[in-house]
Parts: structure tokens; sequence; C-alpha cells
């Protein structure tokens, strides 16, 4: 039997990539003051920066957004888009936003208050920022296992449930509500088990505490369920899906993931308690409550996503993916989080660049290395991303260095991803000479998009 899984499609549009060399890369990244975010995409070969909202739309999406009804108040395309969401989360209330974070600001207005404390496996970065700048305590209580790099724990997302109960008895009259990331992107796009989210969910109950999912990647979440655990082999990833749903309380969704959109987002809750004040306030900063701050199109693109992402033959192609580059990774010697998320590789910078100290943020200075070798771009989820300089001057750094290689829905082909892993190969063979970085000036939130660097 064939063992290759092709892409699951055929390509009816292309878009060109435009070639760069060394000399050239060397001087645009000088410019770019050693910040990958601050690169012209033209500039980049392979943009692994993120699977948010780069993802290619089927010709099924393309021709719902010809039919996008652009009615100011009650759009017909916003009645499919909430049909779909309430399929899918069984959730009546649901609220469109732009974008994730546009919902966790929302939801996070409403739902806390100063001095709260919001448990999750980790927060993503924004929604970290979005419960900070609300006077919030994000805690991240992922288990021990999905902090460690080589642990081939299947469901490294998992949260850890007695660190979560001892939180809600010491402190519990200030947790809102618990939080759980699907899959947890910022600890490797590690999947979280039904039998977790089960547990999590009796626990906030004994406690009264409702529970609501970051449910960008609720769809490969699914799939890992379906391949890995006990009992779930025979169900339809939808059914899983659903029943993740089933146990929480309420989503934040960003569309931009696994709803295969360029654009959107939503928050979707169960029972009223937060319902109208979300409402007032998206009116205020969003839109009117039947397009949040989308377009009719968009909504008409998103319903149809949802129902497109949960193809089981092209979940087990996406969560292949990462797997392959990830092999490729690991018998060339480089030392990835193990085993591969559904939507990324993570390169351990700290093994690939051990001559480089904390404070020359070694996955910063990888980034830089990979775009300078090979055009590729990725993301740090290090000390720049999630240290912080004191007011004294002292830095706090992050528990891992990694590099993260995020992957466009329906974007690259094989050869793209063979092309990454013999640059990555390539340049670990050279990895002594990499050099290095400081910060030369930054801002006080969400540093890492527009912080600029030197060699050190
Ligand atoms: N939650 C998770 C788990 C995410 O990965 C993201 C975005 C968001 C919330 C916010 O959604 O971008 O639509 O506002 N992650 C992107 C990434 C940006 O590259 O991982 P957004």
């Amino acid at each position: 039997m064939p063992q290759t899984r092709f892409e699951p499609f055929r390509i009816k549009m292309v878009e060109p990539i435009r070639m760069t060399t060394r000399s050239e890369r060397e001087r645009l990244l000088e410019e770019a003051r050693l910040n990958v975010f601050a690169l012209k995409a033209d500039d980049v070969l392979i943009d692994f920066l993120t699977d948010s909202g780069t993802g290619a739309m089927s010709a099924r999406q393309w021709a719902g957004i010809m039919q996008g009804d652009e009615s100011y108040a009650g759009a017909r395309s916003f009645y499919r888009f909430e049909a779909a969401v309430r399929d899918l989360t069984g959730y009546p209330h649901v609220i469109p936003t732009h974008q994730g974070r546009a919902a966790e600001r929302i939801l996070f207005s409403v739902a806390t208050r100063p001095g709260d404390v919001v448990p999750s496996n980790t927060h993503f970065d924004t929604t970290r920022a979005n419960l900070e700048y609300g006077g919030v305590e994000p805690l991240d209580l992922v288990i021990a296992e999905g902090r460690d790099p080589r642990n081939r724990h299947p469901f490294k997302g998992n949260i850890d449930l007695g660190r979560v109960e001892a939180l809600l008895r010491e402190r519990g009259e200030r947790v809102p509500f618990g939080m759980i990331t699907l899959t947890n992107n910022s600890g490797g796009g590690q999947p979280v088990s039904l039998s977790n989210l089960r547990a999590y969910r009796e626990l906030l109950t004994r406690f009264s505490k409702p529970l609501i999912i970051d449910a960008c990647r609720f769809a490969e979440n699914a799939m890992f369920v379906k391949l890995r655990e006990p009992g779930q082999g025979g169900r339809s990833v939808k059914a899983i899906a659903q029943e993740a749903f089933a146990l929480a309380d309420g989503c934040t969704m960003s569309a931009k993931k696994d709803a295969l959109v360029n654009i959107g987002g939503f928050i979707a809750l169960r029972d009223d308690r937060w319902v109208e004040p979300a409402r007032n306030l998206l009116v205020l900063t969003e839109g009117f409550p039947t397009y949040g701050g989308l377009a009719g199109r968009d909504l008409e693109a998103m319903a149809i996503g949802l129902s497109e992402v949960l193809d089981e033959d092209y979940l087990r192609y996406r969560l292949r993916t990462a797997e392959y580059l990830g092999e490729k990774l690991l018998a060339g010697g480089i030392q990835i989080v193990e085993p591969t998320g559904g939507h990324a590789v993570y390169i351990d910078a700290r093994e690939f660049l051990p001559h480089l100290p904390p404070e020359q943020y070694p996955a910063w200075a990888l980034c830089a290395a990979l775009y300078l070798e090979g055009g590729l771009r990725g993301v740090e989820i290090g000390s720049v991303m999630f240290g912080k300089r004191l007011e004294d001057g002292t830095e706090t750094f992050h528990h891992a260095e990694l590099v993260r290689l995020a992957f466009p829905r329906r974007v690259y082909t094989q050869s793209h991803f063979d092309y990454a892993a013999e640059v990555i190969c390539e340049l670990k063979a050279r990895a002594a000479s990499v050099r290095g970085v400081r910060i030369t000036r930054q801002a006080s939130q969400l540093r890492h998009f527009t912080a600029e660097f030197a060699w050190a």
C-alpha cells in the first residue's frame, strides 16, 4: 500500500514566491532590526510565522463569499453562521467578533474583575495580555509532561488538576471561570484529552465555576483524540468536538485557525449570564450583533469553514504534515517538542544553540538565522515573548526557548516542507556560528511584535 499521504486537494489558484539571495536577506533583516515581524512578507520564501488567517479557502468558501449578505442588521449570512456554530458547539448564544482577541477582550471585560485569577493549561499571549490588561492574573497549569520537550505523553496539553484544585481551595472566590486552550498552542500545539476535559469539568462544577474553551484549534484537537485516546477511534471527529464543547459553558474562538478563514472570530455561550453586557460592548467596539466587525461574506466563509475543517482526510493530512517535518528534523539530530503538535513544529533553541545564554535570546537568534539561511520565517516562543524587563532593569526569562514553525492551512506542499527540513539541518551543521541578540528598543506589552535588536 502506498504510504504517502498526499495533500487532499487540487490547487486551483497560485501565488508566486519571489526568490531572494542570502546577501539580500542579510540586508533585509538588518533593516528589520533583526525582528522577523518587521519583514515584508514578499521577502520571505516560506512563511511559517503563523497558521492564523494564512490558510487557503476552498472553492466552496469563495463561492460562499459571493453569496454574502451585507445587510447591516439580520443578514442571512449571520443566521447561517449562527446555525453552524450552534450545530458544532450546542451553545445558543453566538456573538461574532473580528478575531479571537476581540472575543477575549469582550468576554474578559464582562466576566472578570481586577484581582481575579484565571487558570488554563497555557494562555496564549493575547489571552494572557487581555487578562493582565484587566488586572487579572493568568495562571498556566499545564501538566509537568507538557513542559518537557522530550516527553512523548500523548496529551501534553492536559491541565494539572491537582494544581487547579489547590488554586480553587486557596483562592476560589477570585476565580471567575476556568479556561483551557485546544490545542495548547504556546505549549507546542499539544492536544487535551477528553478524559482530562471531563475531569476538569467535574472539578470546576464542584466549585460552581464555568469552563470556557479557547477553541482556536478544536478540530485538530478532536483528531488527536480520535487517533490517540483509548475508546475514541471509532467516533467521528465531529462527535468528539461536539462532546468537548458540551463539557464546557462557552468558548472564545479565533476563526483564523480551524474555521479556515482569513479573518473572523466569535464568542459562544451556553447560558445568558454574560450575553447582554457582551453584546453591549460588542456594539460599542466591534459592530451590531449580527455582524460583529465582519462583512457578511466573512460570516458565510466561516460557516462553510467550520464544517470543512471536520473532514477527516484533511485532518489526517494536516497532522501528518507536522509529523513529517518533525521526523526529518529528529533524524537530523534536531531536538523538537515531541510528539509533534497539530499546527506547528517547535524547535528547541537551547539544544540547537547551546553556546547562547538566556540573555542572548537563543530562540530569537535562531529565528533570525533561519531567515538568513533559507528565507524561512518562524516565531520565537521564548523570553522575548514571555519574559519581561522589570522596572529595576533586570529581566525575567521564560522556562523554554522554542522556535515555532506554524503551518498555514492548505497552502504549502510536501516539497516546501522538504526544503525547510534541508535548510534547518544545514544550519544545524554550522550552529556554533549563529550569533545571539540583544534588545535595543521595546514596548511594555506584547514586546515581541515591535522590539528592535542588535547582534550581541
Ligand atoms: N488563542 C489562541 C490559542 C491563539 O493561538 C490565538 C492566536 C488567539 C487566541 C488569538 O486569536 O489572532 O484571532 O486574535 N494565535 C495566532 C498564532 C496569532 O500565531 O498562534 P486572534
